[in-house]
């Protein structure tokens, strides 16, 4: 499978929010296969700048290939946005004039027959961003964890309804052998969920939630937002792609926050906050994607994109 099998999501949405000009500087803390972010380097030709981040070596080489012909107009790293700030300043990006934040993971990933990130491909239980740190995979936490903190893990990744019964299945299940795959996974959810009927496969949730479990995506994604409004230039923007309702409410609290001008308790005559806002939120409701994107996207159907413009001061 070749980088251009990846579409962007939101594309037009994401780049007409950010606004890419000639002579910007920009950050694509997810560059992935580089689709926005060779948007965003048309848009802000003939010399505007883009630093790409990802965790995962062969997404930084696909994007290597796709964003070629851009030159040394383009950096990329393997690196986390978790630690964005530390990434941009030392790149030589800061003030960035835009950060782009697509979440979660890639079609090259979800269908990699290695990776074990999707359970219709029969692979290795592994599902790490970044296979070449030494961190527990899927594999380590379906075959170690408790009952007890297996059900808490899909309840809290996945918003699983049947978290009690799937973690018991597991653990019944592992005693004969070890869990190995994501297929020998996938049929034990089915055991406990019964088999895939509508769009939705029963085992999504359980492997959302481990996914997010094995890269502690919603710790990196809570520690970037802030460092991204840290090496936004005023007038700067962020843009946020989320996946799934738990992603989507960490943005969107850290924006209204962010945005916030008084933060006094209701009922004090004046305001003794002093309290000034960092951000102005440009998108008051969530951009979707339009019926037409998710008829020919179907990975784009549970996009939601926010953007938000560093203020001055
Ligand atoms: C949805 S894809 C991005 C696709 C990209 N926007 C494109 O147009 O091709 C998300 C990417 O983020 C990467 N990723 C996930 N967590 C990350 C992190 N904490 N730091 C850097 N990259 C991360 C994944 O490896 C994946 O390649």
């Amino acid at each position: 499978m070749r980088a251009a099998d990846h579409v962007p999501v939101l594309l037009d949405e994401t780049v007409d929010l950010l606004q890419p000009r000639a002579g910007g500087t920009y950050v694509d803390g997810t560059v992935g296969g580089g689709g926005h972010a060779e948007a965003i380097l048309e848009r802000s030709s003939p010399d505007g700048r883009l630093l790409g981040l990802d965790l995962d070596p062969e997404a930084l080489d696909r994007a290597a290939e796709r964003l070629r012909r851009f030159g040394d107009r383009v950096t990329l790293v393997h690196e986390s946005f978790a630690d964005l700030e530390r990434v941009v300043r030392w790149n030589g990006f800061a003030p960035a004039d835009g950060i782009l934040l697509d979440l979660g993971l890639s079609s090259f990933q979800l269908e990699h027959p290695k990776r074990g990130f999707g359970f219709r491909v029969e692979a290795p239980l592994d599902m790490r961003f970044n296979p070449l740190q030494q961190t527990p995979t899927a594999r380590d936490l379906v075959n170690k964890l408790d009952a007890r903190e297996l059900a808490d893990l899909l309840r809290r990744y996945g918003e699983e309804p049947l978290a009690k019964p799937i973690a018991r299945a597991i653990v019944t299940r592992r005693q004969r052998r070890p869990i190995e795959t994501t297929a020998e996974l996938a049929r034990i959810v089915e055991s406990v969920a019964g088999r895939a009927r509508g769009k939705i496969h029963p085992a999504t949730r359980t492997f959302q939630a481990l996914r997010i479990a094995v890269n502690r995506e919603l710790d990196a994604l809570e520690r970037a937002l802030p460092q991204a409004i840290e090496v936004l230039g005023p007038g700067g923007r962020l843009a946020v792609i989320s996946f799934h309702s738990l992603e989507d409410r960490i943005v969107k609290r850290f924006f209204v926050d962010q945005a916030a001008t008084c933060v006094c308790p209701p009922g004090l005559p004046v305001c003794v906050c002093g309290r000034k806002p960092t951000i102005r939120i440009l998108t008051r409701r969530a951009v979707r994607p339009t019926p037409r994107e998710v008829a020919e996207n179907p990975r784009s159907r549970s996009a939601i994109l926010r953007c938000a413009e560093r203020l001055a001061g």
